[in-house]
């Protein structure tokens, strides 16, 4: 059986990815995204990274816990891509196939904003493994939702509960995170990526948001 994924020029549904750091509004964004989804009648299908799979989920666990031993950014990485792989395989390319849209929190780019802009690695060798482990498969569009560090990090302390492993990471980390992600976007384009800037009212986000994937989500059926 070949292990391609499904190509994306207009032949299967769209394949977007939401990426930002720590506190960007990212689960908010996503929810209201199914909720116009819905009342237009699309098939969709949310999954979201680390995890995605049962396989990813435990991995999530050892990535994230904050008890867990401290882990370099190459284990991190290689956990990551075996993840990744896997949800790709079972989850992404299975739906895209079957005619779904594919909304991911998350994808492999948080791989090069985290473990190459926040833990040091080389940009090129994380891109180079994520191409390995996802087949070279790339979200038609990616939504960045961007905001200073201090911002997002205020957000996360305002929630009522425990910060994973990540989220306890100075504030120097989060801005380098901030910084790849950036980068990345001037680097794809304004066609697959867009900066979405996410300190403003949800509903202002929320129309940008919606906005953004208009276009991919005309002229295909659900
Ligand atoms: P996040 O998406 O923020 O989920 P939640 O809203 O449940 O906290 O948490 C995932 C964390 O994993 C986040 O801190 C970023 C990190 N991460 C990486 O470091 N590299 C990766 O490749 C991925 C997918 C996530």
């Amino acid at each position: 059986m070949s292990s391609s994924p499904p190509r994306r020029e207009g032949h299967r549904s769209p394949f977007i990815a939401l990426e930002g750091i720590e506190g960007c509004g990212k689960s908010t964004q996503i929810a209201r995204l199914a909720e116009h989804l819905d009342r237009n009648g699309r098939a969709y299908r949310i999954t979201r990274e680390p995890g995605g799979t049962p396989f990813g989920d435990a991995l999530r666990d050892l990535l994230l816990r904050p008890e867990g031993e401290p882990l370099d950014g190459l284990t991190e990485l290689f956990l990551l891509e075996a993840a990744r792989r896997r949800h790709v395989r079972e989850v992404i390319v299975p739906a895209l196939i079957a005619g779904s849209i594919v909304i991911a929190d998350r994808y492999a780019d948080s791989s090069v904003a985290y473990q190459a802009g926040g833990r040091g690695l080389s940009t090129e060798l994380v891109e180079q493994l994520n191409d390995l482990a996802t087949d070279g498969l790339m979200p038609d569009l990616t939504l960045l939702l961007d905001l200073p560090a201090d911002v997002g990090l205020a957000r996360v302390a305002g929630r009522d509960r425990a910060r994973d492993r990540m989220e306890r990471e100075r504030i120097d980390f989060h801005r380098r995170v901030r910084a790849a992600y950036l980068e990345l976007a001037r680097r794809r384009g304004e066609e697959r990526y867009r900066v979405i800037d996410a300190r403003r009212d949800i509903e202002v986000v929320t129309d940008e948001v919606l906005a953004a994937v208009a276009p991919l989500l005309k002229g295909r059926d659900a």
